[in-house]
């Protein structure tokens, strides 16, 4: 079931008509779906729920508090990436056991806090960053429960500013490098090696390339465990694509993905981790906004909307296809137009589609980006003194603003003219 659909001629978010927030919020702002984060986080888990598995939802996709106290409710994990995420994960209730620490620039300060947190694991992705967590561990008197992130050098395909597994990527630690990584973090005195990870990328439409990962990395275990390593679990990341409505491929369903990994780690007798981000979040929001003018030039037919790259930069670093919809239905009678939907930043590249036909707007209608709660508005920004996008979340009837927009005062508060100057 969508929970942004047509009712009575306009889009609702489940029973919350958007022109409603439109009214009492302002343009742009996300508009979130708490039934679909629901949905999305139980029919990913339900998969496993015959295995030994822990979620961790990758919180860099979203990582609206609101939306991490939504998925912890359920009992679902985090995938951290910083200090500042891990703060997000732990105040929105999800308990450091259920923590998972990614990333390939952790710093000490970061480590302290993630071993005061009591974490499940930290991902470590080289050698130097190793001996700093040992060092870290040591200072406080505790051990670091660590996995390797391997790069098994596996090409996803996808966007190549989103595909991680290949060598040339600077992620993991170097496949033919790994037995030695572990064979050095096992002589030191404050690391316990617990499990491998791994992470191939995101938007991934096939089986395949997470079908060879496993069996690359399962090869690596039975190795490891030779070699006396306590392997426990196995973390395969995130990166299962979704639809955005343009997909050459509909990437494969959880159910069917889930089947394949079940299959391919059959008899490994490994605590399973995951690390989704998009598939839970990504068709749990819109992105709200109104056309300010419809600019006709004679070649060209442009929506100048209140919406720009900094709401949502997906279209303009990754040339990525959001599904685009008036808020209001078209009548019975309409001819479609071909549109170029731009937002008012200065840079050609505020482009957010060129020649999509639509039906005909004018200015004041509101229109949504479809597939827009992942990497949306985690990713926006003030470029042009535009204050950060608002975010809304709808439950059921009602909703509530869990990120108001801020003032321009708000924004220069946090700026300073230096005293020579003054
Ligand atoms: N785990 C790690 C270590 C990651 O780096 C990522 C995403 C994930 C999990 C979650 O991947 P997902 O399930 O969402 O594919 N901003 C880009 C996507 C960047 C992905 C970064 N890493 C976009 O808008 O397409």
């Amino acid at each position: 079931m969508r929970h942004f659909d047509f009712r009575n001629g306009e889009m609702y978010a489940e029973d919350v008509a958007l022109s409603k927030i439109a009214a009492e919020v302002g343009t742009p702002v996300y508009v979130y779906s708490t039934a679909t984060f629901e949905r999305h986080y139980k029919v990913f888990s339900e998969v496993f729920s015959d295995v030994q598995a822990l979620v961790a939802y990758s919180v860099k996709a979203n990582s609206n508090i609101a939306v991490l106290a939504t998925l912890a409710k359920m009992g679902c994990g985090a995938d951290v990436v910083s200090g500042g995420e891990l703060i997000r994960a732990l105040s929105a209730g999800i308990p450091g056991s259920k923590i998972v620490f990614s990333g390939v620039g952790k710093t000490q300060n970061e480590m302290k806090l993630a071993l005061d947190a009591g974490i499940r694991i930290f991902n470590v992705e080289s050698l130097p960053e190793l001996h700093a967590l040992n060092d870290t561990a040591g200072s406080l008197g505790k051990k670091a429960p660590i996995a390797f992130r391997v790069n098994p050098d596996i090409s996803a395909g996808g966007h190549e500013k989103i595909s991680t597994g290949k060598a040339e990527n600077k992620f993991g630690i170097a496949w033919d490098k790994a037995e030695e990584a572990y064979a050095l973090a096992a002589s030191l005195d404050h690391i316990d090696v617990k499990g491998v990870d791994v992470h191939i990328g995101s938007q991934i439409d096939s089986l395949d390339p997470f079908r060879r990962t496993i069996e690359k990395i399962g090869d690596l275990i039975g190795r490891l465990r030779k070699s006396g390593h306590n392997i426990q679990s196995f973390d395969i990341g995130g990166g299962l694509g979704i639809p955005y409505g343009n997909n050459e491929k509909i990437p494969p369903h959880p159910s069917e993905y889930g089947a394949m990994v079940k299959e391919a780690t059959r008899g490994l007798d490994v605590e399973l981790i995951f690390e989704p981000g998009r598939m839970v979040s990504g068709n749990s929001g819109v992105l709200l906004s109104k056309v300010i003018y419809a600019k006709e030039t004679g070649t060209r037919n442009f929506l100048i909307i209140d919406a720009a790259m900094n709401d949502l930069i997906r279209p303009a670093l990754y040339d990525a296809f959001h599904d685009i919809e008036p808020v209001k239905a078209p009548g019975a009678d309409f001819e479609e137009k071909l549109y170029d939907v731009v937002g008012p930043v200065c840079e050609t590249g505020d482009t957010f589609t060129k020649g999509r036909s639509l039906p005909p707007m004018s200015a004041d209608d509101l229109l949504v980006f479809h597939t827009a709660g992942a990497y949306g508005a985690a990713q926006a920004s003030q470029y042009n003194t535009r204050p950060l996008v608002p975010e809304v979340m709808v439950n059921g009837d009602v909703y509530e603003v869990i990120r108001e927009r801020p003032s321009i005062e708000d924004i220069l508060k946090t700026e300073r003219i230096p005293d020579w100057l003054t």
